[in-house]
């Protein structure tokens, strides 16, 4: 007898896992695509780097050297272990002493407490994945980089949020959450504490110097039956471009207990190259080495080379000194066209950072910049892009979030784009401009 196979019309449906169910396309896809798609459209929303800067002669120059030389050649194109190539994990510990002003062992750490993994976002992913079952909780700032809150919400985590102010994430907020959670009986479902500590996506801002001291003792001080962790995210770290260079919150973490310190080559040298690192506390390297290697067994090995031979070389260092020159350019252009162009009103505000890619701007409560709003489909309309803030936001108990905001970014767009896409920009707040009384500003340093 002959089997007859359903055709693919009406073949039965895949069935996904709870956790296939809850993982939804990130925002800014869509996002991303629009602007690829419009070769006009002046984009402020990608987080992406600058491509004009990109280290194309050094990594042109480090693979001709590694691959000219046959015996290492053969070594680079092998995979290498899971954790990472062994001298790449030395020259990152190397730099870290570096940008913490401390050695190592006043650290407590060794390159074997490091692992190398697929840009930061694979660390951020394998640590949320190895401590978190469904409805447990994160404490995150509001707003947050809203690619992990995906990842987050995948997972099937809670995430609580304290606000955001001038000097980073509320600690106070944080330490009075932890008090309400204890009182509650559900301190043992919070794992960490989630925080993006220099130059923050999306507002700019970094965790002040105080802050961080507290953080540490705060999780010290609830970690009671269990060890709370702070994920500490410091993807634009080396993207300073003025004020003072502060230590990680990591430095206050001297056991190497409490604090997970995620780095990525992305931001500070190519995304195209893929690595990020991170400094495991005590009892987290094994399990998220193990998921590890469920997932690819070890990072690509020819990056890890590129990556090796950049610190060793010394273009990494000469090439973030170019890279830090351009984006500080970029950056004052875009606060100098939002002072010029930018309606002057109360309710009209942005941050001032002293890093990373992002602005953060603040509209009248009247001014909708949802995606579904008017405010973004005009920006289209004159073609200019941005990120609009309610998908940084954790929605409050009614499922509401802020809808005043967006994130702008200098990374990728043209120098010489800056200054009209913010008057672009500018044009449809005047356009929408209702004269609502002024609000405190929370974010500082603002307009
Ligand atoms: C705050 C933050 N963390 C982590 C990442 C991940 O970057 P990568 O995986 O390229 O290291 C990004 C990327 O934009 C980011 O903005």
């Amino acid at each position: 007898m002959q089997m007859t196979m359903p055709n693919s019309s009406n073949s039965p449906p895949v069935v996904l896992s709870a956790k296939g169910k809850r993982t939804q396309e990130a925002p800014i896809s869509a996002l991303i695509a629009a602007a690829v798609g419009n070769p006009d459209l002046i984009s402020l929303a990608a987080g992406l780097v600058d491509p004009l800067t990109l280290p194309v002669e050094e990594c042109l120059a480090i693979t001709q050297r590694i691959l000219s030389d046959r015996a290492r050649a053969q070594h680079v194109l092998q995979y290498d272990t899971t954790l990472g190539l062994k001298p790449l994990r030395h020259e990152v510990l190397a730099h870290l002493q570096r940008l913490e002003g401390r050695p190592a062992e006043g650290l407590g750490l060794t390159a074997d407490d490091l692992i190398i993994t697929t840009g930061s976002q694979q660390a951020l992913y394998l640590i949320a994945d190895v401590l978190l079952d469904p409805g447990d909780i994160v404490i995150a700032g509001n707003p947050s980089y809203f690619v992990f809150t995906g990842t987050l919400q995948s997972l099937g985590a809670q995430v609580i949020s304290v606000p955001m102010d001038a000097d980073g994430m509320d600690v106070d907020a944080i330490e009075r959450m932890l008090h309400e959670l204890h009182a509650r009986r559900q301190l043992d479902r919070v794992k960490f504490i989630y925080c993006v500590s220099f130059f923050d996506n999306p507002t700019g801002l970094s965790l002040s110097l105080e802050r961080r001291k507290r953080l540490i003792e705060i999780v010290r001080r609830f970690s009671r039956t269990h060890r709370i962790l702070i994920l500490e995210d410091a993807a634009y770290r080396e993207l300073r471009y003025d004020g003072e260079a502060l230590p990680s919150i990591k430095c206050f973490d001297p056991a190497n207990e409490f604090v997970a310190l995620t780095q990525t080559f992305s931001k500070p040298f190519a995304p195209g190259i893929k690595l990020g690192y991170t400094v495991m506390p005590k009892g987290l390297l094994n399990p998220v080495l193990h998921q590890k290697g469920n997932h690819d067994f070890g990072s690509a090995n020819i990056c890890q080379h590129i990556a090796l031979e950049t610190l060793r070389d010394g273009s990494y260092a000469r090439h973030l000194d170019v890279l830090k020159a351009e984006y500080r350019r970029k950056r004052d252009a875009m606060l100098a066209a939002l002072q010029r162009y930018m309606p002057p009103s109360a309710e009209i505000r942005w941050t001032h950072p002293h890093g990373g890619l992002y602005v953060w701007l603040t509209l009248p409560a009247s001014i909708n910049t949802a995606r579904e709003g008017f405010m973004f489909q005009q920006c289209l309309d004159r073609g200019v892009l941005y990120v609009p803030g309610e998908y940084c936001f954790t929605p409050d108990a009614a499922g509401n979030v802020p809808r005043n905001h967006m994130r702008l970014s200098f990374g990728q767009v043209a120098f010489n784009q800056i200054e009209p896409g913010i008057q672009r920009l500018a044009e449809v707040v005047r356009h929408h401009l209702a004269g609502h009384a002024s609000a405190p500003c929370a974010w500082g340093g603002c307009a």
